[in-house]
């Protein structure tokens, strides 16, 4: 069994995966400056094809939520990290004038409107000490504000540094990175928003929340939104070592999934695709989800977990997320359909299952990105060598030094001398 108080693998992998954005930065503008210093015209493609390189580091496994647009992704999203981090933002309809221009206006949420650039949220479970000290400075939080909690809080990468304890800065912060990316007006953009969370109450877990699968295109919305969206979905998923969250309405048919159906292309066999099947409650009277969990509709090897995120009117009436999951565990308890199994059904039970698949899915990943890593590090040294000394030089030294740190971390595991790793069950 595992300990999901201590992240171990999984927060080695967080960390490479920001190592290697960090490096990709660095060595692209070492890159840019050399261009800059050289003149624009001797920069060959040679540079830019590095360029593209450095941007796409190693694969690293995370969870990839996918599905149609309104399907529920980022309630679920939201559910498993416990925390509302999707302002409600405007309806389609509304005019600008009438948000005047704050993003934190109380409209609420319209359906279908909410995600506009992939989020890769970092779960870290951390234990919380007693007498904290945060930047060498014992912490003053102001136990007034609710949405503050010393224990819990997020840090974007973009932001490097500071740590955000308020979680509705956290959703400014996202609309904020969102529109200077995408305007305000429901445009998309395939660059990330880099956030992680660290706190007592999630377990230790990459996802990736994208924009829905849509066909019609609306606002700022290039005419060819469906095929964008496509693509931007594709490339995550596509990466063999993406574990598939493929969200699904449960009163929507099955056969007709978005999810599925992109999942199906990348993973025929169905070896890394788990399904989620949102709005259980919604589904009518005497018709339940149970033959799809039985696999006697469309079998996944990792199976199916139903779910209940807040509806529209939770959401609304700003519905806590904590009331929201006790009302998902008396659904599915007090369910005559489910309540034999009631264990596999919900948020939690999706979490842990998400936790062990993803441990065990590095495991497996495991001499692929060692290989990988050694070639990068070969890569990388030479290219930094090339940079001297150089302010980027020595920022990309840095860096290379965590590397170099990670990979003898990494070798440990590898070799199994961290017993704790090693015994991972589902
Ligand atoms: P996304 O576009 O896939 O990210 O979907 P959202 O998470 O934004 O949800 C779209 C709408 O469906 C919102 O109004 C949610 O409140 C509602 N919704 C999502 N999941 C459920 C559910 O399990 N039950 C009910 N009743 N409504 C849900
Ligand atoms: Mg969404
Ligand atoms: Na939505």
């Amino acid at each position: 069994s595992i300990n999901v108080n201590d992240p171990g693998l999984i927060t080695l992998v967080n960390k490479l995966q920001d190592v290697f954005t960090t490096v990709g930065v660095c060595i692209t503008q070492g890159a840019i400056l050399r261009k800059l210093q050289s003149g624009w015209e001797k920069a060959g493609d040679a540079d830019a094809g590095f360029i593209n390189q450095v941007q796409n580091p190693i694969d690293l496994p995370q969870i990839v939520v996918v599905g149609s647009q309104s399907s529920g992704k980022s309630s679920v999203l939201e559910n498993i990290v416990g925390r509302d981090l999707y302002i409600p933002p405007c309806f389609e309809d509304v005019k600008e004038e009438e948000c005047s221009g704050n993003t934190s206006c109380s409209l609420p949420r319209g359906t279908g409107i909410v995600t506009r650039r992939p989020l890769v949220l970092q779960l870290i479970n951390r234990v919380p000490h007693k007498s904290e000290q945060i930047n060498g400075v014992k912490e003053e939080i102001k136990t007034t504000d609710s949405a503050s909690n010393a224990d819990e809080w997020g840090e974007f990468l973009h932001i490097p540094g500071q740590k955000y304890f308020d979680f509705n800065k956290i959703r400014d912060e996202i609309v904020r990175e969102t529109e200077s990316k995408t305007g305000r007006n429901a445009g998309i953009s395939p660059a990330p928003i880099n956030l992680r969370i660290y706190s007592p109450n999630v377990l230790t877990l990459t996802l990736v929340d994208l924009p829905g699968l849509t066909k019609v295109p609306v606002g700022d919305q290039p005419k060819d939104i469906e095929r964008q969206i496509r693509e931007m979905v594709l490339k995550q998923i596509s990466k063999p070592n993406a574990i598939i969250l493929a969200v699904t309405a449960a009163n929507t048919d099955l056969a007709n999934s978005d999810g599925l159906k992109l999942a199906r292309e990348v993973d025929p066999e169905g070896q890394r695709t788990i399904g989620v099947l949102t709005k259980v409650d919604l589904m009518d009277d005497g018709t339940d989800v149970v033959d799809i969990l039985a696999g006697r509709i469309i079998p996944l090897r990792l199976g199916y977990v139903p779910v209940v995120n807040r509806g529209q009117r939770d959401i609304d009436n700003r519905k806590a997320i904590s009331v929201a999951l006790e009302n998902e565990k008396n659904f599915f308890d007090n369910h005559k359909a489910y309540r034999n199994k009631s264990s596999y059904c919900g948020t939690p039970y999706l979490a842990r299952k998400l936790n062990i698949i993803l441990m065990m899915h590095i495991k497996q990943t495991l001499p692929d990105i060692k290989a990988r890593i050694s070639t990068s590090l070969q890569k990388y040294t030479a290219e930094l060598n090339q940079l001297g000394d150089s302010i980027l030089g020595n920022s990309a030294n840095i860096v290379l030094n965590i590397i170099t740190e990670f990979s003898n971390e990494y070798r440990t595991v590898l070799e199994g001398k961290n017993h704790e790793l090693s015994s991972v069950e589902l």
